[in-house]
């Protein structure tokens, strides 16, 4: 076990995706700005920055404008905007010909990776925290001492005053699939790059279901559509239909940072009416123009009197079975009163994501959390006497809006988390 407990981090940073790599900016300038010393590392357990890589798919796109980027709405004078990262790679003239306010998923990684990689002082990567436990004088828990396990099983403590979560969402399995998780011919859509040309040997036929009928789903069948000549498809969901996001200017003002304060202001459920009615802004719905490219090439196919991919509307699934020839899915369409059965060589699962909480590393403190609830500035409620912060980004969507697990609100997000931390560090210096 390697112990770094001299050193005593201002803030570890849980996970280093898009949320804690704002924070680390903010937490840099608003240090600056109020003469601040403050010392943050983000351990990351990737082995260096990627923005969801297993759907980092050739053709697919940003679902937010670029000036959404980590900074913009906050400082668009900061040397981290996407417009600077342009300028620095060349590119910019190029962009702007390009006529888009959606880059590629691909082009907004390699922007996220220039920005990391001027933190890479502040980073661990390859490590996974495990247990965060306290850290006690007295009745007080005076900080935290961070369990982390690296990729090659070696454990690290690390101390804290504070700590930031940002670990985003865990991969959905739906009950039904439990028996088969150990399958490698079933995954999630989050390993789709990684996996997929292992479970689909080039040039043999292979059957693939697809299941789910949000913009995962979608874009997992058109690139299987394109990248594997052979595989026949079947698109499973529940609904009646593929339907679109609802991306409109008017609806659009939700994801705008002041909307958190006012869905904040509300009681528990408005709050929640408002989430629900505004879920086609984000989940199980796809983008209009992925839509219209799945249309014609469905309608193609029947131009040329092919199958290869097979939407399967009002589809619920009734049970699985892993067998020798393949994957078995028993489906119930309950409008046209049928069931089928039907066996496949790789099922993608297009499930979405699980935002549960308190997440299992906080364990060991829990019984100083008083509410599951966070604060306006995203904090964990604590006992008066625990003194280290806690804030958690990206898990309260029933709190602070449908922003939250976006990018829509990152820059002033970090802004206020910042501000909130730094307020500590300037508190122990006075009394220093
Ligand atoms: C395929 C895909 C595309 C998306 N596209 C968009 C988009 O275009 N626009 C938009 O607004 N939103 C989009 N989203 C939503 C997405 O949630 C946000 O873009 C963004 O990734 C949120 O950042 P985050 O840092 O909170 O979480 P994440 O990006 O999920 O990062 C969390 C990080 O924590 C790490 N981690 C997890 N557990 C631990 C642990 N125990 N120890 C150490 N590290 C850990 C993970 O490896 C990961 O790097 C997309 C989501 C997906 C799945
Ligand atoms: N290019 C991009 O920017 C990009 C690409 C991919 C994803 N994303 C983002 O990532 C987030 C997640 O999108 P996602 O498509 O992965 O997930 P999602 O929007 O949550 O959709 C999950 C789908 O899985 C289905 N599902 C869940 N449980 C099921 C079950 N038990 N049986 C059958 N179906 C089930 C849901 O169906 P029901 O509706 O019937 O519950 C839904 O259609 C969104 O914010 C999205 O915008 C962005």
């Amino acid at each position: 076990m390697s112990h770094q407990l001299a050193i005593e981090h201002d803030v570890i940073g849980v996970g280093f995706g898009p949320s804690n790599l704002a924070l680390a900016i903010a937490l840099n300038e608003c240090a600056k700005r109020s003469r601040l010393k403050c010392t943050p590392l983000f351990v990351e357990k990737q082995p260096h920055f990627t923005w969801h890589g297993g759907m980092l798919l050739p053709g697919s796109d940003m679902q937010i404008s670029f000036l959404k980027d980590l900074v913009s709405l906050r400082d668009p004078t900061s040397p981290f905007t996407f417009v600077n990262y342009l300028h620095k790679r060349g590119r910019l003239l190029d962009f702007i010909n390009c006529r888009t306010f959606y880059p590629s998923r691909v082009e907004f990684n390699d922007y996220l990776q220039w920005v990391a990689s001027h933190f890479k002082s502040q980073a661990a990567y390859g490590e996974t925290i495990v247990a965060v436990e306290p850290v006690t004088a007295g009745q007080t828990v005076t900080s935290l001492r961070v369990h982390s396990r690296s990729l090659a099983g070696g454990e690290t403590v690390r101390l804290a005053r504070n700590l930031v979560v940002a670990v985003g969402g865990q991969p959905y399995v739906p009950q039904v699939f439990a028996k088969a998780t150990d399958d490698r011919r079933l995954l999630h859509s989050s390993r789709y790059l990684d996996l997929i040309e292992r479970v689909v040997p080039r040039g043999r036929s292979v059957r693939v279901a697809v299941v789910g009928g949000g913009q995962s789903a979608t874009e997992v069948t058109v690139d299987l559509h394109g990248r594997c000549p052979e595989a026949h498809i079947d698109l499973i969901f529940r609904g009646h239909a593929l339907k679109p996001s609802d991306s409109s200017p008017f609806v659009n003002e939700i994801f705008n940072p002041d909307y958190t304060d006012f869905v904040y202001a509300q009681p528990a459920e408005r709050r929640d009416a408002i989430v629900r009615n505004f879920r086609n802004t984000n989940y199980a719905v796809v983008d209009a123009d992925l839509l219209d490219q799945l249309y014609r090439l469905l309608y193609q196919q029947r131009v040329g009197g092919d199958t290869r991919v097979m939407l399967r509307p009002r589809s619920e699934i009734s049970n699985v079975d892993a067998g020798p020839d393949g994957i078995e899915i028993g489906v119930i369409d309950k409008f046209r009163g049928e069931n089928r059965r039907s066996t496949y060589d790789v099922v993608v699962l297009a499930t979405g994501y699980d935002r549960d909480t308190p997440h299992g590393f906080l364990e060991p403190i829990r019984r100083y959390i008083r509410d599951a609830a966070l604060d306006r500035n995203y904090r964990l409620v604590t006992n008066p006497a625990f003194r280290p912060q806690i804030h958690l980004q990206g898990y309260s969507e029933s709190s602070h809006g449908l922003s939250d697990t976006l990018l829509s609100v990152i820059a002033v997000r970090s802004q206020e988390i910042a501000e909130s931390l730094l307020s500590t560090i300037s508190r122990r210096e006075l009394i220093a």
